[in-house]
């Protein structure tokens, strides 16, 4: 199931790294941070028609277009372009990502940064994997860590919040990231490399497929109140190892 899903998603990766001039290929625009180019659509689009073909019962939930979130069976949860304003920038850090998933169980996942030619996957209950190698979030305490972060860019109600918070954190750890993927940040926990992330206001498609990766990597994946994520609504949301989660919620 999962390696349909990798080749898939390989070959939407292409309409990424041929992209030329994207600053210019806005389509449409959402207050003073939020854009769509026609590679979001283009790639969203490309993604909805060839899984349709191997998986003809899914439902599919986009970031681009109208979403029916009440559905319960199996439904593809998609984030076409990750990253679009690294993507409209040509900074060339922007990822895809796809879940399959049975009403709030997330059974398939897989990210896939093209710039990198990295791809994370997972399938419930089967492990996490990078490029078909698996992987682990590390043991690292947060204190002798890398914290990654997204600032709830579409959202200015949050960085108040958000920004206090990242001033614990700074202190606590060796250092904070920003990447502009919080598919890719969750990733960086999975295999191991940065040792949290968190983020307000996350929409379903930002970590859909990130929660299984994360999860199977054995990492931990809530709330900022310590529940399971709800793949109906945005959250606010942590993704750590077991021991830097536990410092995290403290700081939180
Ligand atoms: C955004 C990125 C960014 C995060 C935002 C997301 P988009 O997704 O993941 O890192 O800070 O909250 O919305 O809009 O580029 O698909
Ligand atoms: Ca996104
Ligand atoms: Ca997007």
């Amino acid at each position: 199931m999962v390696n349909k899903i990798i080749e898939t998603v390989k070959e939407a990766g292409k309409i990424i790294l041929s992209a030329h001039n994207q600053e210019s290929s806005i389509t449409a625009k959402e207050g003073k941070k939020n854009f769509v180019t026609k590679y979001d659509v283009a790639v969203q689009e490309f993604l909805f028609k060839e899984l349709s073909k191997s998986f003809p019962e899914a439902e599919f939930i986009g970031e681009e277009g109208e979403n029916d979130f009440s559905t319960s069976g199996l439904r593809f949860i998609i984030d076409p372009i990750d990253g679009t304003t690294n993507f409209m920038q040509d900074y060339r850090c922007s990822c895809i990502s796809v879940a399959l998933c049975e009403a709030n169980d997330v059974i398939a996942g897989v990210v896939y940064n093209p710039y990198t030619n990295e791809i994370f996957s997972a399938e419930k209950g089967k492990g996490a994997y990078l490029n078909g190698d698996k992987i682990n979030v590390s043991d690292r305490p947060l204190s002798d860590g890398l914290a990654l972060f997204g600032t709830s860019p579409y959202h200015p109600e949050n960085t108040d919040e958000t920004f206090a918070l990242l001033r614990k954190v700074f202190d606590l750890s060796r250092d904070i990231r920003r990447s502009g993927s919080a598919a890719y940040d969750i990733c960086m926990v999975a295999c191991g490399r940065c040792e949290v992330f968190f983020e307000k206001g996350l929409q379903p498609w930002d970590i859909a497929a990130g929660t299984l990766i994360a999860k199977e990597a054995g990492g931990i994946v809530s709330n900022y109140d310590g529940e399971e994520i709800n793949f109906s609504t945005p959250n606010d949301v942590v993704f750590a190892n077991p021991n830097a989660y536990k410092e995290f919620m403290i700081l939180l």
